[in-house]
């Protein structure tokens, strides 16, 4: 069983970037961290980033060549992106989307969210920690639904 972990725009800059929102986990850290529960629970995992809408939305599409599922913290384009959530929609894989802050309990543009409404289920302000539970919520219910192309 395989799956993607994608991460959008500026969150290359984690543990510089607005600490006292996102902490002072890098994006290195969460890889490890994501690498630690796949093995814990014997899937493959694969990390990308991608400051480009268009670049994800093509990893999403490539993803149903070889994926189970996707977790995905679209960052800023979760606010404004109808391409990133045809491509969810489109990919008919299992996403979860991720954002490390409550989006819910800031500015009033973050409550919206494009993605949501087409993924599997969201997860929002557990920080980084929030990459663990997404991926163990993603690969149970595949293997609840036996969805995964491989066991
Ligand atoms: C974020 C929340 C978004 O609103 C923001 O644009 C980000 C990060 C999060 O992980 O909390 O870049 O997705």
């Amino acid at each position: 069983m395989k799956v993607l972990v994608l991460n959008g725009p500026n969150l290359h800059l984690l543990g510089q970037r607005e600490p006292s929102i996102y902490g002072y986990e890098t994006l290195a850290d969460i890889e490890t961290l994501v690498e630690r529960v796949a093995d814990d629970l014997g899937v493959t995992i694969e990390c990308r980033q991608s400051n480009h809408e268009g670049e994800l939305v093509e990893w999403i599409g490539d993803a149903r060549a070889d994926c189970d599922g996707i977790v995905i913290n679209p960052a800023a384009y979760t606010h404004t992106s109808v391409a990133i959530r045809d491509a969810v929609a489109a990919s008919g894989l299992p996403v979860v989307e991720l954002h490390i802050s409550n989006v819910s309990a800031r500015e009033s543009f973050r409550r919206t969210s494009f993605i949501a409404p087409v993924c599997l289920g969201m997860l929002s302000g557990f920080g980084v920690r929030g990459y663990e539970w997404a991926v163990r919520a993603l690969v149970e219910h595949l293997r609840r639904t036996s969805k995964g192309k491989t066991v």
